[in-house]
């Protein structure tokens, strides 16, 4: 096991939670559909719901929310959350209140959901090619004017001016300028390039650049983090410095993410980061440390949790709960159980986790529950219908995950 894994587990204040996750009295009825999301759950007790249950610890939500706020103003640079992790208008209505000047979409689909239940300023950072994507990015510019759509390859420029002019409009765009080789023009010359041509496009806006660099976020350590995630902004940061000596827009430098939330606005011109998991956090973001703490990245408190309920207890040092991998996702490391440090956890199954362990810090019977961090947050939430918003261990609210789903 891990170091992270071990002392985090052991010492945070979230493994408090899951060291008396005994099931707080009766269980309620096996369902078959989800729980309406109404307000019938008001008060209910997080350790009788049905399982598995999609949890978020508001107090741990907020502050999450809050700090991003409090140390990106020190930073100066604005926050533009990146709603694909949580897909929940009710969480991307919390972060616009906080400040936020935007959230990102990564799906058109995603984008149309956010922009139906109220939320105006949407960056999409994903480019659409398809003629019928184009044409309904097109559309939901129309009907919201603060839709802004990336793009990363001059014919799409030509594609997107053209379905602008048939809508009547004109669509706002920031070139999205590649760090690594998975989405983005190259920067440099093509990068200018295409910026130059979407500014000669009398149907489309430049706005500036997107710059995301997947591959830095999950660096372990913040001095390798800090070192490689600058190096391999670089050339984004010559190429934002060439928009401008080019006269082209530079309104919008936007990038980064939670495991460089404080490191990509030390590169001059960065606007915004598109922090995501930040709000919820999860074992893959735990494991990477961060400036103050090498072994557990604690900026930002672990709020989501699965609660599962143990189905068998027969065999020896095994625990069968019904949290498989529909439930939490095949995603590694497997989840942690808050409170149980030495459990070995395996998804593997569709609907059974199976837990491994040689010592356990109390003993288990079918039906008790367990709390579990999620080996990944964005895909689990993907899994779920709805998100239990929970205070001192009590239903507050029952959030609809209405982007669950949309991954067109
Ligand atoms: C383009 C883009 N921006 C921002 C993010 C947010 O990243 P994180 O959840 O690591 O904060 C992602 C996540 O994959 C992304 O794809």
């Amino acid at each position: 096991m891990s170091v992270s894994r071990r002392s985090f587990i052991a010492t945070s204040a979230a493994a408090t939670l899951g060291a008396s996750s005994t099931a707080a009295g009766g269980s309620t009825a096996l369902g078959t559909q989800a729980r309406p999301a109404d307000d019938t759950m008001k008060g209910v007790s997080k350790w009788d719901l049905d399982t598995p249950a999609l949890c978020v610890d508001l107090d741990a939500l907020e502050r999450n929310i809050a700090a991003m706020q409090s140390r990106l103003r020190a930073l100066k640079v604005a926050s533009r959350p990146h709603a694909k992790t949580h897909k929940c208008p009710a969480i991307a209505k919390l972060q616009l209140a906080s400040g936020s000047i935007g959230i990102c979409a990564a799906k058109l689909s995603e984008a149309e959901v956010f922009s139906a239940n109220g939320i105006g300023p949407i960056l999409m950072t994903t480019s659409n090619v398809s003629p019928a994507k184009i044409r309904r990015a097109m559309a939901l510019r129309r009907s919201n004017s603060q839709f802004v759509q990336a793009v990363d390859y001059a014919p799409n420029a030509r594609d997107l001016n053209d379905a602008a002019r048939e809508a009547g409009i004109v669509a706002d765009v920031v070139v999205d300028v590649a760090v690594g080789s998975r989405s983005g023009v190259p920067a440099g010359d093509q990068a200018i390039a295409l910026g130059q041509l979407v500014d000669r496009l009398p149907h489309l806006k430049l706005r500036g650049i997107i710059s995301y660099d997947g591959g830095a976020q999950h660096i372990k350590g913040f001095k390798a983090r800090l070192d490689q995630t600058l190096n391999r902004f670089a050339p984004s940061l010559e190429t934002f410095e060439a928009f401008k000596r080019s006269g082209l827009s530079t309104e919008i430098f936007s990038g980064g993410g939670t495991g460089t939330y404080n490191i990509l606005p030390r590169a001059d011109g960065v606007t915004d980061v598109q922090v995501g998991s930040y709000i919820f956090m999860d074992c893959q973001y735990i494991e990477i440390g961060g400036e103050s703490n090498e072994q557990v990245y604690d900026d930002f408190l672990p709020s989501l949790t699965v609660v599962t309920t143990v189905l068998n207890t027969y065999f020896p040092k095994s625990i069968t709960t019904d949290a498989g991998a529909k439930a939490l996702t095949l995603n590694r490391p497997g989840p942690w159980v808050l409170g149980e440090h030495e459990f070995t956890y395996n998804a593997g199954s569709d609907e059974f986790g199976v837990i491994r362990y040689e010592t356990a810090r109390r003993s288990y019977a079918v039906g008790d529950k367990l709390d579990l961090i999620v080996p990944h947050c964005d895909p689990v939430v993907n899994e779920y219908d709805q998100l239990y918003a929970i205070r001192k261990d009590r239903v507050e609210a029952v959030w609809p995950i209405v982007a669950r789903g949309k991954s067109q």
